[in-house]
């Protein structure tokens, strides 16, 4: 039987599980740290007792901080590999995170209105159906719900002769220290605004993040020479109605 696109996916991230995990260790990389991660947080609000995905965790860094902060905490992935990372590391730092196995386009081991908050950090380019990501996640919300997404900002995709901003497609990209071929699904910004409409998410805030300090140590060496030129970001606040 020919392998579907979302198995092509899970394997690719299976393969450089590891490799991701050294790359974003337990505390994220500087993009995190410096710009999305307290971007995220600044939506979330106060997030002590209440039910909360971490939608395409990776290796777990932010449902640990999640889980730091009170919330009750959710981690899933559709990659097994990553999954085990993220359960070993949560073991070792005596967290207590559910980690599943799952696919952001079903939430099949879900149930309807279960949860308080959904994030989905650095995943909405990644997953190849989002219309399908942004209904599960709206039928896995309670009403009044909060959903809260960082992504790559499309027009950071480096476009080929033939590829057009306004087009959808798979593009490969690199990933520092990742040997692994990684890819996103680029989309234009518009998409996005559809997707989460057309499900029933109400926008309310939105922004294109950029770092705060840049006097931050490791800041500097990586990011000065583009700080300000461009948008590496997007980042959505949306609630489902109540
Ligand atoms: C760029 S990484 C981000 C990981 C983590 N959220 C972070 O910010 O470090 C994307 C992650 O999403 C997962 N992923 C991609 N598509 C997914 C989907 N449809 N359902 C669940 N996980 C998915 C990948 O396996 C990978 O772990």
């Amino acid at each position: 039987m020919e392998e579907c696109e979302i198995d092509r996916l899970r394997r690719n991230w299976d393969e450089k599980a590891q490799e991701w995990d050294n790359l974003l260790g337990s505390d994220g990389c500087n993009m995190r740290r410096f710009v999305s991660d307290p971007v995220l947080i600044n939506y979330l609000g106060d997030v002590a007792g209440k039910v909360v995905i971490d939608a395409g965790c990776g290796n777990g860094y932010f449902s640990e901080k999640l889980s730091r902060l009170g919330a009750e905490v959710i981690g899933t992935d559709l990659a097994p590999a990553m999954i085990e990372l993220a359960q070993k590391r949560a073991q070792k730092l005596q967290l207590s995170v559910d980690y599943r196995v799952d696919s952001c386009e079903t939430l099949q081991s879900f149930a309807d209105r279960s949860a308080d908050i959904i994030v989905a950090n650095y995943v909405l380019m990644d997953t190849p159906n989002l219309e399908l990501a942004c209904r599960a996640f709206y039928r896995v919300l309670r009403p009044g719900g909060i959903l809260t997404c960082v992504f790559l900002h499309p027009e950071r995709t480096e476009l080929s002769e033939h590829e057009m901003y306004f087009d959808e497609f798979k593009k490969q990209i690199d990933l520092p220290g990742v040997t692994t071929p990684s890819f996103i699904y680029h989309r234009p910004l518009n998409s996005y605004w559809k997707a989460f409409r057309s499900c029933g998410f109400v926008v309310e805030d939105f922004d294109e993040p950029v770092a705060q300090d840049p006097s931050a140590e490791g800041f500097k060496e990586a990011w000065l020479p583009t700080y300000r030129k461009c948008a590496d970001l997007v980042s959505f606040k949306l609630r489902k109605p109540s």
